[in-house]
């Protein structure tokens, strides 16, 4: 199991007064897996991706990323482990807007200690990856909104982590740009990335395999009719396919009754 959430409680403490904000959160996700996280403003769903991204501490409950005790490490661990497991994907992509796309991308690789040449060649290798061969070298304000966030995936799986944290990827994207994020999602998914992610949308939730609902800090799986996006156009396809046999059967059976003049 690659997330195991157990009895999370998070309060923020705000001088004299304390916000309870998560109420005993468990969350499994296996290796592989593909969850969308819903839920109102101020449910909790940063918060608890904040706890799950190792920004954050819970008040108490247990966290293993890998099998790994994460909570009873220092800072130090924490960042440690964070730069080995987990990418980032930000609803406001979070690039450093004086960089150009291959220094973002490569920023990472910086913090990993790897060497320039090296840090070059995967940085470029990650963007061709995304299709942003040809704007390695713009900087954030000379790209569109679906580009900058393809610059931020490109970054979040530059060190090829096993899981992928989302929040909101999609919020500043219109319609068409999110369908393609989401494209690329599902491709990193099929090749093994765990994904977890927040959206408020439900058509971008049925990307993913699997939904939990957050309402005021109380987490709850959802049970009932969700098919992801894949199997809703193979359905649709399905679905085509025998209106054209049912209107072929009609239009046999017309001949038939009009003795071939139809
Ligand atoms: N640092 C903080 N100190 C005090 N309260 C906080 C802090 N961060 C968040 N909160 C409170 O915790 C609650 C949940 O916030 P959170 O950011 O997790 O919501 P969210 O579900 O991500 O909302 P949104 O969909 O708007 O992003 C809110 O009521 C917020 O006011
Ligand atoms: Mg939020």
């Amino acid at each position: 199991m690659i997330l195991k959430l157990d009895h999370i409680y998070k309060d923020y403490n705000t001088g004299k007064l304390v916000v309870p904000v998560l109420h005993d959160v468990s969350l499994h996700v296996e290796e592989g897996e593909y969850v969308a996280i819903m839920g109102p403003s101020g449910s909790g769903k940063s918060t608890l991706m904040n706890i799950i991204g190792c920004l954050d501490r819970p008040t108490s409950g247990s966290y293993e990323l890998n099998g790994e005790n994460v909570l009873n490490k220092d800072d130090r661990s924490m960042a440690e482990i964070r730069l080995r497991n987990l990418g980032f994907v930000f609803q406001n992509f979070q690039l450093l807007p004086k960089q150009s796309a291959l220094e973002n991308v490569a920023l990472p690789l910086v913090y990993a200690g790897v060497r320039r040449r090296e840090r070059q060649r995967r940085a470029a290798e990650a963007l061709t990856s995304v299709g942003l061969q040809d704007r390695m070298n713009f900087q954030p304000s000379q790209l569109s909104g679906g580009q900058k966030q393809r610059v931020a995936i490109a970054r979040a799986m530059v060190n090829k982590p096993r899981l992928l944290l989302a929040d909101e990827p999609t919020g500043a994207l219109d319609s068409h740009s999110s369908i393609e994020l989401m494209k690329l999602f599902q491709r990193l998914n099929d090749d093994g990335v765990t994904i977890v992610m927040i959206t408020h949308s439900p058509d971008i939730a049925a990307y993913a395999r699997r939904t939990c609902d957050i309402f005021d800090g109380v987490i709850s799986e959802r049970r009932s009719g969700h098919i992801n996006a894949a199997q809703r156009a193979e359905k649709e396809a399905e679905e085509e396919a025998e209106r054209a046999l049912a209107r072929m059967r009609q239009a046999s059976r017309r001949r038939e009754q009009t003795g071939g003049l139809a």
